[in-house]
């Protein structure tokens, strides 16, 4: 392929932004292509973040379910100009801690903008949130009401009820969170009242990478149950928190499970009096996040005196983007900027670090690769930077983004990044 054709579509680079700006759809794998003829390339891992991904991820969500306001989860992409991007766009945010709520409040979000959906709080944290005027809060249990009841005692209350998916990619919630909707939410309401605490409405999270839409709407139909029990002890329930869990890699899509969530909504809350909000994290990040690793180190392994495999070291691992992979050992899917048409040989693929339980890919094909050569991995914005450690003394990955020319008046109201608490 010739330069000329590899850098199509690709225009120019604002020094202001720090965006690389291009004029029409440009396929990541082209972008790293291109970045990787840049001569300042240092031998780092990086990612490439095609923002206006986000932002059409956005419009679609508006497009498909325009009653339910999204409050991005921040701990599945904690990245400044992601954050600064959504609230640009006017998402809410889900916060689990004081740390996020920071950060979000740091791109000049509203308190009311920000659900603090952790239902387990520290008492320096909850009162992190009662200075920052963040006062909307889920809870799922007795010792968390007596604690909100002293340390905030005005908050908004959101009951987090445990409704589990049949499968979940991810281990399900309900485990660790939700109280049990039949037997024990009904209790917590009515202490809610005795301690004269404001509860306003239920929530829940179905899991983590959803693969049964249909538990939506039972947790709805279980909500619909709570707020009229709300009701009838005199408390006026105005919201419902749907969670997270729609899917947002490439070649997915959320429109089975909005029009089961916009039937069930339109079932069991026809009022506009109920305010509905979502928590969805990996929807919005997954797919605008590829990761461009190079092999520094390699070797061929012999079985029985045979060749059997190429070894790869690249310069990312499980102690940086790739924690999925200690508990999916399909999560990482690798690419190559090799043509389709070559030889595959079995490959492993190991982490930079020392650890033996360093290991990326454990049996997939790949053409034979050099060292120097780029391994690739898309969808990998969700779950990946903010859990990245810089273990064995190896940097985290930094990552490069590039927008379409059509949405840079997004962009231009977020140069002005402020990161930290
Ligand atoms: C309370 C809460 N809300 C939302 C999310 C985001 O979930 P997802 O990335 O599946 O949309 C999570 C993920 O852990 C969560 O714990």
């Amino acid at each position: 392929m010739s330069k000329e054709k590899q850098r199509v579509g690709i225009e120019e680079f604002s020094e202001s932004t720090g965006f690389q700006i291009v004029d029409q759809p440009v396929d990541d794998i082209d972008m790293i292509r291109q970045t990787s003829m840049s001569n300042d390339m240092d031998d780092e891992a990086f990612y490439i973040c095609n923002i206006s991904n986000i932002i059409q991820k956005h419009q679609l969500w508006k497009k498909c379910m325009p009653r339910v306001i999204p409050f991005y989860a921040v701990k599945c992409n904690d990245s400044p100009i992601v954050l600064q991007t959504l609230a640009t766009l006017g998402t809410g945010f889900d916060c689990a801690s004081k740390g996020e709520i920071a950060m979000v409040m740091n791109c000049g979000v509203a308190p009311q903008s920000i659900i603090y959906a952790n239902p387990t709080k520290s008492v320096s944290h909850l009162k992190y949130a009662r200075e920052r005027g963040v006062s909307v809060m889920t809870v799922d249990n007795d010792y968390e009401l007596h604690k909100i009841k002293q340390h905030y005692p005005d908050a908004k209350l959101v009951l987090r009820i445990r409704c589990d998916a049949k499968f979940t990619r991810w281990l399900p919630f309900g485990k660790k969170f939700g109280c049990d909707p039949d037997k024990e939410a009904e209790g917590l309401i009515k202490l809610a009242k005795s301690l004269d605490l404001n509860m306003i409405g239920i929530s829940f999270h179905v899991g983590c990478g959803c693969m049964e839409s249909s538990a939506y709407e039972r947790a709805i139909q279980l909500s619909r149950k709570l707020f009229d029990f709300a009701a009838s002890i005199d408390y006026n329930f105005t919201l419902l928190d749907i969670g997270g869990g729609f899917p947002g890699e490439i070649g997915t899509d959320i429109e089975e499970i909005a029009s089961i969530v916009n039937r069930s909504i339109e079932m069991y809350f026809p009022s506009p009096n109920v305010d509905i909000i979502a928590e969805p994290g990996r929807y919005y990040v997954s797919s605008a996040f590829t990761l461009a690793c190079r092999i520094h180190s390699m070797r061929k392994v012999y079985r029985n005196g045979k060749f059997d495999s190429f070894m790869y070291h690249i310069n990312d691992g499980v102690f940086g983007s790739f924690i999925n992979c200690l508990f999916d050992k399909s999560f990482a899917h690798p690419t190559t900027l090799k043509s389709e048409n070559e030889e595959l040989f079995k490959s492993i693929i190991w982490g930079q670090t020392a650890a033996s339980i360093d290991q990326v890919c454990e049996d997939v094909l790949l053409p034979e690769l050099d060292i120097g050569d780029f391994i690739i991995f898309q969808n990998m914005g969700a779950y990946t930077i903010p859990v990245a450690t810089s273990f064995n003394g190896f940097p985290r990955s930094k990552v490069k983004f590039y927008i379409d020319r059509k949405h840079l008046n997004v962009i231009n109201k977020i140069c002005n990044i402020k990161v930290g608490i």
